[in-house]
């Protein structure tokens, strides 16, 4: 029996893609570069059409020579291969389609028919407040079959009722085994090798607990400010950009037991446990647990940058956080006791994402006192921007004078240079490979999402109860002082060998 669900290596059969929003930001610096770079790799069918959609006034002329100027604004000139472009481009069709009204929805019917046996997958790359409204009318004009698959973007509503409305809208035309909400950092490289070295290294499966680990950290820093995205993150801020979904992923991840298999439910029911399971808010957690904070102008590459609320369309008086920081827990017989200590922010000294998983100390200490900071080994996964995973141990330092002074070091894999032959793929090839694939385990279930944001929703309602304005940091900076405090308070600090 064929494993439903299962990650596999192949190529995708044949499929329509029909691309809602086919001219926007996402589209263009992610979407189609993704489905390039699939071609180059031999891994798009060669029957494989896409079919781009927008409001816009443009033909399939104007849609190609659209898509050519991004892509040679987003893949590099190195990869970009002629032969390759000019069968990717001859794939795309383009139609102007007014996503609100049903009556030009026929034509994506028509669209279709020459292709009748090949799955659709629709993409939809707009906001989820009309995923509802595109649904019903592809389903309406017949442009669906029982074979036609959806894939739709965060950020899925803005609180639990708001994404339960949106979800029920899709589940009334698709059933979840053909909803695939993606969530990026899934198709991250390192985040999938979590899998790998959890549950394919024994070193680790014995030791993944709270016998062995003290805690773990979480670093998600972003350089970027709001980017010209001034209105949509205003309404969202830090955690439900971030916080919600991206971390709260790699949280599972790192938690979760080991599934049965690699089926996609499996994999996903055991996240779901672990959503369960995160330390509920309460109201004293707030100044202590938890760091909301805005940033200040500032430097940034040695560039004066404007404070947040000084950014093109601002509203002086927001006080919506582009930095948290929340120590939480997993409550449940193997994390009992081990905090978790996330924090994400915009505007920071660089771009890094990182986990730290830090392991306890041995029970009995030998060495020299003044290094007993140093005597417990790190995990270090590193997803971006230099994808690798070191794990810290102590060694003799070398040298007749040294004794049995010890040495941090790590045991290093660099992906770049332990693979100099394999490109590390963005996250979006890996992410649309699966959809084609018809395989669900990269993508989020409803009720992960739903779990995801009833946590988020106690915060905020806490944050809303208190009205307190977030704290502020400048610019180029790790975040308010008080985020430090937060782990010190515990007698620990963020990890900073960036
Ligand atoms: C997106 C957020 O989901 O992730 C953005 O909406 C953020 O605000 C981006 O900048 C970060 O993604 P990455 O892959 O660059 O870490």
């Amino acid at each position: 029996m064929t494993p439903r669900n299962r990650p596999a290596e192949t190529g995708s059969s044949a499929i329509d893609l029909a691309l809602f929003g086919a001219l926007g930001d996402l589209a263009q610096r992610k979407l189609l570069p993704a489905l390039y770079h699939l071609d180059r790799e031999g891994l798009l069918d060669e029957n494989t059409r896409l079919l781009g959609l927008a409001r816009h006034d443009l033909d399939r002329e104007g849609f190609r020579q659209r898509v050519e100027a991004s892509l040679e604004d987003h893949v590099k000139a190195a990869e970009l291969d002629r032969e390759v472009l000019t069968r990717f481009l001859q794939r795309l069709d383009f139609l102007s389609l007014e996503f609100l009204e049903s009556e030009g929805y026929g034509a994506v019917r028509e669209w279709r028919e020459p292709g009748r046996e090949r799955p659709l997958v629709v993409y939809l790359s707009v906001g989820a407040k009309i995923y509802g409204d595109i649904c019903r009318h592809l389903k309406a004009s017949g442009s669906l079959d029982e074979q036609s698959r959806v894939v739709v973007e965060k950020p899925i509503g803005f609180d639990l009722d708001s994404s339960a409305e949106i979800n029920d809208a899709i589940g009334d035309v698709f059933p979840e085994s053909r909803v695939y909400r993606i969530d990026h950092y899934l198709g991250k490289e390192t985040v999938q090798n979590l899998i790998a070295l959890r549950f394919a290294n024994p070193l680790f499966g014995t030791q993944w607990n709270q016998n062995h680990i003290s805690h773990v950290e979480i670093t998600v820093a972003e350089k970027v400010g709001i980017e010209g995205r001034w209105g949509y993150f205003d309404e969202a801020g830090q955690l439900r950009d971030m916080v919600q979904n991206h971390l709260l992923q790699l949280v599972c991840l790192i938690a979760m037991d080991p599934p049965a298999n690699l089926d996609a439910d499996a994999i996903r029911d055991e996240k779901v446990k672990v959503l369960k399971a995160l330390t509920p808010f309460s109201d004293d957690m707030l100044g202590r647990d938890v760091v909301r904070g805005q940033y200040m102008a500032g430097t940034h590459d040695g560039q004066a940058v404007p404070g947040y609320l000084e950014e093109e369309g601002a509203n002086a008086d927001s006080h919506t956080e582009t930095f948290v920081a929340i120590k939480t827990g997993v409550a449940n017989w193997r994390w009992a006791g081990v905090p978790f200590y996330l924090r994400t922010g915009k505007r920071m000294p660089e771009k890094l994402s990182q986990i730290i998983i830090h392991f306890r100390q041995q029970p009995h200490y030998i060495f020299d006192p003044d290094q007993r900071g140093l005597a417990a080994n790190k995990l270090v996964i590193r997803l971006q921007p230099e994808e690798g995973i070191a794990l810290e141990v102590l060694t003799k330092d070398s040298g007749l004078d040294k004794g049995m002074r010890l040495r941090r070091g790590p045991l290093h894999l660099d992906f770049g240079s332990a693979f100099p032959k394999t490109r590390i793929p963005d996250a979006y090839e890996r992410l649309l490979l699966e959809v084609m694939k018809g395989q669900q385990y990269l993508f989020v279930r409803r009720d992960e999402v739903e779990h995801a944001w009833q946590w988020c929703d106690s915060l905020v309602a806490a944050w809303a109860d208190r009205d307190e304005p977030p704290r502020r940091y400048p610019a180029g900076s790790w975040g308010p002082v008080a985020s430090i405090a937060m782990i010190t308070q515990d007698g620990r600090s963020w990890y900073e060998d960036y």
